[in-house]
């Protein structure tokens, strides 16, 4: 089969590269490797919407990718996860959107997008085989928006607004794009961040971690396709 990841950074997609011994594929910010007998495309897509929105259709479009992973980091927007905890994507919708019933009302008639049930459980099952009594995950819905939240206010209103996991930069994007072509997606997003006034600080010194932890659910789902 043929697996798509999308990742926003340099330290999302890295881990990947390294595993599935990946190669320029000749097309601009996208390396293509192997695991687990799959092919995989690890698209380096940028920072926010439209980067993801762009490059999850190429890989869809060039590729013909038959699942799509986006993995990363987050900003932690419920009370019972922290820094390093997951979550898995149940749904996910757009926090800066106005008013977002826009979507439901006109194409394409949702701005609400589900995630894969069989990617969902095997998350869950790579979960499971993390080792650390501090670790905890979750899965549950993902708000994005164009906006780095670093305000504990802002958190706030996507915990009541959105009943919120967790907050980043794509992955509705991703989920959206992935619903009009009817390709299985799932969002893994390990915490960097409490998405508080101290984001900036914790972001620097765990994404790097954190990342590396969402590549390792990442991985544990292709392996097992
Ligand atoms: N990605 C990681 N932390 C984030 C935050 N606080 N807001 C948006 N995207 C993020």
């Amino acid at each position: 089969m043929k697996i798509g990841i999308i990742a926003a950074l340099d330290c999302e997609m890295t881990e990947f590269c390294h595993d599935f011994s990946a190669v320029e594929s000749g097309y601009f910010g996208i390396y293509e490797g192997k695991c687990g007998g799959h092919d995989v495309y690890i698209c380096l897509a940028g920072v926010g919407k439209v980067n993801a929105a762009a490059n999850t259709q190429r890989l869809i479009d060039l590729f013909g990718v038959d699942y799509v992973i986006n993995s990363g980091v987050a900003g932690c927007t419920c009370k019972h996860l922290g820094v390093c905890d997951i979550v898995i994507s149940d749904k996910l919708t757009y926090h800066d959107f106005t008013p977002i019933d826009v979507l439901d009302k006109y194409a394409p008639y949702s701005s609400v997008f589900k995630a894969d049930d069989k990617l969902i459980s095997l998350a869950k099952e790579a979960c499971t085989k993390i080792e650390d009594e501090n670790f905890f995950f979750d899965t549950g819905m993902v708000v994005t928006g164009d906006q780095f939240v670093d305000d504990s206010r802002v958190v706030a209103r996507l915990r009541d607004d959105y009943n919120a996991y967790c907050t980043e930069m794509e992955g509705a994007a991703v989920a959206h794009v992935c619903v009009l072509n009817k390709v299985p997606f799932v969002v893994i997003r390990a915490m960097s961040d409490n998405a508080d006034e101290q984001a900036d600080m914790s972001f620097e010194e765990m994404a790097s971690i954190a990342a590396k932890r969402a590549s390792f659910v990442s991985t544990f789902i292709i392996l097992n396709l």
